[in-house]
C-alpha cells in the first residue's frame, strides 16, 4: 500500500510560542526526490522532522494516504550527525531489522556490499570515518526498505569522494522506487539529484517547482540570490 501522497496544508511546528517553520502547503508525490533548499535557520530540518512526524503539527495538517502508524512504518530519517550505537558495524546496520523482530534474509551483507563496508562489518561503529558513518546511516534507513526516505544535509561535512558515492547510493535507491525528501546546501547536489525544488525562508515556501526552472530562472530575488552563492536572510 502506497503511503504517498502526503499533504501538508497550511501546516505549521512551533517550539513555546517561536514558529520553526509554516505555515506550509506542500503536497510529496510517489516517486519524486524533493531537494528543501534555503539560508541557514529557515526551517528546513524542521520541515523534514514536520513530515517525519518528529514535530507536532501545531497549525493546519499533514495527512499521508493511509493512516499514521502504517506510514510511520514505511519511512526512514538520515539525520545530519548521526547516532551510532556503540556496537560493530553489521550490529548497527542489522538494528533496524531486529528491533521489528524482522529476519535478516541476506539485507545486511547486502547493504555493507553496497556501501563498501564489508571487511569493516565486525569492527566498532565509532571507529568510522565521518563519510564510513553517514554511509552506514544510509545503510540503517534503508534496510527495512521504506517507501519515503528523508535525509537532512547528508554530506554536508564530508569530502567529494564520500560525497559522490553517497550521492551514487541515493541514485539508485531512488531508482529502485524510494521517495526521497532531502536538505541541502549544495547546489551542485541539488542540480544533480533533485527533481523538485522547495525554497525555503523564515519558515515559508518562497519557491517550489521542477529543479531546473527553479535553478535557472528562480522567481525571486531571493533564489536568485542564493543560487548565485550570496548571502541571504
Ligand atoms: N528545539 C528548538 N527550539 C526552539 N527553536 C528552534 C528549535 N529548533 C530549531 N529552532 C529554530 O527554528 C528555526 C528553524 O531551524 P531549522 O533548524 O529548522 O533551520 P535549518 O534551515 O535546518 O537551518 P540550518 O541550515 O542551520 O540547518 C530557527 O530559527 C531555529 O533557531
Ligand atoms: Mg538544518
Amino acid at each position: 500500500m502506497d503511503i504517498l501522497p502526503l499533504t501538508l496544508s497550511g501546516t505549521t511546528a512551533r517550539r513555546k510560542s517561536k514558529t520553526l517553520v509554516g505555515p506550509i502547503d506542500l503536497t510529496i508525490t510517489k516517486g519524486d526526490f524533493v531537494m528543501v533548499m534555503g539560508p541557514n535557520g529557515s526551517g528546513k530540518t524542521s520541515l523534514l522532522r514536520l513530515m517525519h512526524g518528529l514535530e507536532r503539527v501545531r497549525g493546519g495538517a499533514a495527512k499521508f494516504a493511509v493512516d499514521d502508524s502504517l506510514a510511520q512504518s514505511k519511512q526512514s530519517f538520515v539525520f545530519q550527525s548521526p547516532t551510532l550505537l556503540r556496537r560493530t558495524v553489521r550490529e548497527n546496520v542489522a538494528l533496524p531489522l531486529k528491533l521489528r523482530k524482522q529476519p535478516d534474509t541476506n539485507q545486511v551483507d547486502i547493504w555493507l556490499e553496497r556501501i563498501g563496508l564489508t571487511a569493516a562489518a565486525d569492527q566498532p561503529a565509532r571507529s568510522l570515518s565521518g563519510g564510513e558513518k553517514q554511509k552506514l546511516a544510509l545503510a540503517r534507513a534503508m534496510i527495512t526498505d521504506p517507501q519515503l526516505l528523508f535525509l537532512d544535509e547528508p554530506s554536508a561535512s564530508l569530502d567529494g569522494q564520500s560525497t559522490r558515492e553517497i550521492e551514487a547510493i541515493l541514485t539508485q535507491v531512488h531508482a529502485n522506487g524510494t521517495t526521497v525528501v532531502m536538505a541541502t546546501h549544495d547546489m551542485g547536489q541539488a542540480r544533480r539529484l533533485g527533481q523538485t525544488a522547495v525554497f525555503i525562508v523564515q519558515g515559508e515556501i518562497l519557491e517550489h517547482g521542477p529543479m531546473p526552472d527553479f535553478l535557472d530562472h528562480p522567481k525571486s530575488a531571493r533564489a536568485g540570490a542564493f543560487i548565485a552563492g550570496d548571502i541571504v536572510e
